[in-house]
């Protein structure tokens, strides 16, 4: 084996072991392939897609929230929903809302449901058509939807 070739075979193990490492780490914090949650405990919502969260400050949806939140979209949004840039931080969707008396609140609160609602059903494509979130449609019930609605609400109360 010439001295280039071994070079070249030890680049490429370590590419393989870099590929290896991260498929890890994404692993670690839950893969990108949707999983479905088990929202049973909840009060069931029914088929009609409300536009505000029914779960807002509800602990046991909170808690289910996070849950959900951290198989589906924490490998690209941050544990604890703390973004580590790949994609936004979604503890800033609402952060205005945080100082404001309690009425103004529940408003600018509500008016960030739709929203939130639309993006986590369709997903996201760039500029060039190619997807950089899934969408949640097909394997997320409404009530899924709320209950990570509820738990990132907490989590913007808690940071700001
Ligand atoms: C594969 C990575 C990936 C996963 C998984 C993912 N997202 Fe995203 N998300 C992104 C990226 C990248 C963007 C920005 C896309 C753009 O603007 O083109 C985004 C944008 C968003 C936005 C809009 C943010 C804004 O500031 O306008 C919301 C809300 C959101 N994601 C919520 C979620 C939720 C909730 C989940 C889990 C159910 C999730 N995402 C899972 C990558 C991901």
């Amino acid at each position: 084996m010439s001295l280039s070739d071994a070079g070249r075979r030890a680049r490429l193990f370590s590419a393989s072991l870099l590929l290896t490492l991260s498929a890890a780490v994404v692993h670690a914090h839950g893969d990108v392939t949707p999983h479905p949650v088990d929202t049973h405990a909840l009060t069931q919502l029914g088929s009609e897609w409300l536009d505000a969260d029914p779960y807002r400050g509800n602990e046991k949806a909170i808690e289910i929230g996070a849950e959900g939140y951290k198989h589906n979209c924490a490998a690209c949004h941050g544990l604890n929903a703390v973004s580590g840039g790949m994609a936004p931080d979604l503890l800033r969707l609402t952060s205005d809302c945080a100082g404001m008396s309690a009425d103004s609140k529940a408003s600018c609160l509500n008016d960030s449901d739709e929203y939130f609602r639309d993006v986590v059903l369709n997903g996201k494509k760039n500029s060039e058509g190619r997807v950089t979130m899934p969408g949640y449609e097909t394997v997320f019930t409404q009530e899924a939807v709320w209950a990570i609605k509820a738990y990132l609400d907490k989590r913007t109360e808690e940071v700001n």
